[in-house]
This record gives structure tokens, sequence and C-alpha cells, in this order.
């Protein structure tokens, strides 16, 4: 059971930028985001899991944010503790930092999908421990607590997935339900209004509804707490459901663009 009311931490919110937030925590494991270097319309979210003394960075960000998400991270914990980054897909602005993080901190798993895997060696290196989501869809801590990796083929890329954290029954999404908005808050109240922002991202980013209703189908038994997209503000219990349908119906991509053909 999560101590932290979402909606409530989104009205207390003043300085949105400066410092990382706490999500969830419950005995020994905690959520935080990370903020964001400056007022953006598509900010990109990075995440820090913190599991005893073991810290898993949700999306190593882009090498603009690196100094930012480095300094945010050691408010919570050293960075010696960090042993992985989750990277769900190849985009330069969830990937290009990943030099400096394990310049930083050698130790670093790079978990993700085969087909990200190699192309992350064109950063400039290929001297790291790979966690190979497709083979080994769970990702455990040594408390037990576990990730369980979720592919959500196309959306956008092939390979892509998305993360759920089971004790806190948190998804990370990633690109989906991912909105493009000037005037944020951390958290929609609002989905009803929210819904023309996750449009601007959605419409012509995802290549059809049957990518979506593929991906619903995968997540229709979990019970989930919150969705945490890679861009856009954080969706509460209480408009999850809002969520689900939005995706549903969502005709985008290929549905727009050639509506004569089945
Ligand atoms: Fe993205």
């Amino acid at each position: 059971m999560n101590s932290i009311d979402l909606i409530a931490l989104s009205h207390s919110f003043d300085d949105r930028n400066g410092v990382p937030a706490l999500l969830f925590q419950q005995d020994h494991h905690a959520l935080y985001w990370l903020g964001v270097p400056e007022d953006s319309a598509f900010r990109c979210n990075c995440y820090l899991i913190v599991d005893g003394e073991e810290g898993i960075l949700i999306y190593p960000g882009g090498k603009t944010e690196f100094e930012f998400i480095q300094s945010s991270i050691e408010k919570v914990l050293p960075l010696t503790n960090l042993m992985g980054m989750i990277i769900c897909q190849p985009d330069p602005d969830e990937t290009s930092a990943i030099i400096d993080w394990l310049k930083l901190n050698p130790g670093m798993k790079i978990i993700t999908a085969p087909r990200t895997n190699t192309k992350l060696s064109h950063y400039g290196s290929l001297d790291w421990s790979w966690h190979n989501v497709s083979e080994e869809p769970v990702f455990s801590f040594k408390s037990g607590q576990k990730l369980d990796f979720i592919p959500a083929p196309f959306l956008p890329c092939s390979e892509t997935f998305t993360i759920f954290d089971k004790t806190s029954r948190f998804l990370f999404s990633g690109d989906l339900w991912s909105a493009i908005d000037m005037d944020w808050k951390l958290v929609v109240e609002n989905f009803a209004a929210h819904e023309l922002k996750l449009s601007l991202f959605h419409l012509d980013y995802f290549p059809s509804n049957l990518t979506l209703k593929g991906y619903l189908k995968q997540i229709r038994n979990l019970k989930l707490e919150a969705i945490l997209p890679r861009h856009g503000s954080i969706i509460p219990l209480k408009n999850i459901s809002f969520a689900l349908e939005y995706l549903n119906r969502l005709r985008c991509g290929i549905d727009l663009i050639y509506p004569d053909l089945r």
C-alpha cells in the first residue's frame, strides 16, 4: 500500500524541476521521479527505483540531461549503488548518456532488448554487462522484489517494452500515455482535459489501433496503481480506466494515413 497520495503530492509540488519527488514508499522499496532540467513541452521523465541499497535507473536519458539526473540521484543514494539502467527503446533521448553513466559507474548493467543492445554499440563501447529482457523478462532485486518487462511491439519500435514494478504496481509505460504539454502538472487530475495533450503525441507516433489493442490485451490482468510515462504527466489510479479506454479506442498512424485499407 502506497503511503503517498500522488494527487496531493502534485498540489504541493511547487519546485517541480529541482528536486527528486518520492512517488512510492513501502518498507525498503521506493520510487522517485528525478525532475527535469528545464520547462519544456516535450519533457523527458527519468525515474529511480531504490530497493534496499540497490538502485535502478529507468531511462538513462540524453547527454544534455546527464549532469542534472546525476545530481538528482545523488540526493537519494550514492551513485556507486546504481546497479543498472533500463532502456526500453533506442531513441537518443533515452539512450545517449549511457557512456557517461558507464564511465561514472562501470558496474552498471544495461537492461534492454537485443536489437536495442546492438544499436547502443554505436555510442562507442561494447563493454557492459547486458540483461537481455527477451530471454529474462523479470529482474529480481536482492530482496526478492521484482520488475516484469512487458513487450510493447511497434510502440514505437519492434522490441519496445514497458516495466511493471510488482511491489508498487506502477507501470513505467515509455512513450505510451506520453503527452506534449507546456502547462503541465506532475500528476493528471482531469483526464478529459489531458486527452488532447496525449493525442498531440500519439496520433502520428504510434502505428495503429491494432498495436495498441495488442498491448492492452497483455496488461489486462494487471491491477495498476499508476502509469508513469516517459514524457508528460503521471496518471494516477483514479484515471487509469480512462487511460486504458483512451488507447483502446484511439485511431492513429496508418489508421489515419490509409483509412480505406483494413
Ligand atoms: Fe520517447
